[in-house]
């Protein structure tokens, strides 16, 4: 298990049953067609869906312990049941690891991990937790984004994460993005995104075998899927748009 750089590597955790799963089926051949100008569109635009007084209590909850943490803060957005939160707060003993998802079903799970002091576990959603992360600077040193939806239908693209109009939050948020993914288009979209904002991904790259991070993981490494893996730095004040400027 790797939980990014070479150089931490937290000990194994006990592997559970991986059931398999099919490789991801798309009608797109290659990256969408229409990706550069969706994301072109929401970098010159304010995303300005209104975050619900739910989604602004977990915030505000998060938002006081990493306050009172006052400390660096790594983010798990997707979380799931919360093994890489857990796992990435074992490697990083000085960091405050956020895990959040909005499956309440996975959250209830995660807690049962017995969370430590230092791996908080919200059910939140990830629109609305990075656009107030993002707004109150929080000091993110890196943000793992393991596995997402892929939504692998073309008509589907704004809803992966680098189509969504929240992509220029993620990008705000800085720190050292890794995204893992068994869809390689999913990975080379979220490459020429992030190059929107001036900004370069290392290229996508097999992910090296090893114990699985995550229960998603496990479950493709055992369905026999490649798996992607990029990382890109994310200076936290980042808004230029490629060509833009004023
Ligand atoms: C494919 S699962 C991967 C879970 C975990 N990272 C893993 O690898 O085992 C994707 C997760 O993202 C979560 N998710 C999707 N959209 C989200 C959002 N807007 N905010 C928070 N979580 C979200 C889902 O609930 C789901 O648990």
């Amino acid at each position: 298990m790797s939980c990014s750089t070479e150089a931490h590597e937290p000990a194994p955790r006990p592997a559970a049953a991986a059931t398999c799963s099919a490789p991801v089926v798309s009608n797109q051949p290659d990256t969408h067609e229409a990706l550069l100008e969706v994301v072109d569109k929401h970098a010159r635009s304010h995303y300005s869906r209104p975050v619900s007084a739910h989604q602004r209590a977990c915030f505000a909850r998060l938002d006081q312990r990493v306050r009172e943490h006052g400390g660096p803060v790594i983010l798990d957005s997707g979380c799931g049941v919360g093994e890489s939160t857990v796992a990435i707060a074992d490697c990083f003993p000085d960091h405050l690891v956020i895990g959040i998802d909005k499956s309440a079903t996975r959250i209830d799970q995660a807690l049962k991990r017995a969370p430590t002091s230092r791996a908080m576990i919200a059910r939140g959603d990830c629109i609305d937790i990075w656009r107030l992360a993002a707004a109150a600077h929080w000091p993110v040193t890196h943000h793992y984004l393991l596995y997402p939806n892929p939504w692998p239908k073309a008509k589907h693209l704004k809803r992966r994460w680098h189509g969504h109009p929240v992509f220029p939050a993620l990008i705000r948020l800085g720190g050292r993005l890794e995204l893992r993914t068994n869809w390689l288009i999913y990975a080379r979209e979220f490459e020429l995104a992030v190059s929107r904002f001036d900004l370069a991904t290392t290229p996508a790259a097999t992910l090296a075998p090893g114990t699985a991070l995550t229960p998603f993981e496990r479950k493709y490494r055992a369905s026999g899927h490649p798996l992607y893996r990029l990382t890109c730095d994310l200076p936290a004040a980042t808004r230029t748009l490629t060509g833009d400027r004023g």
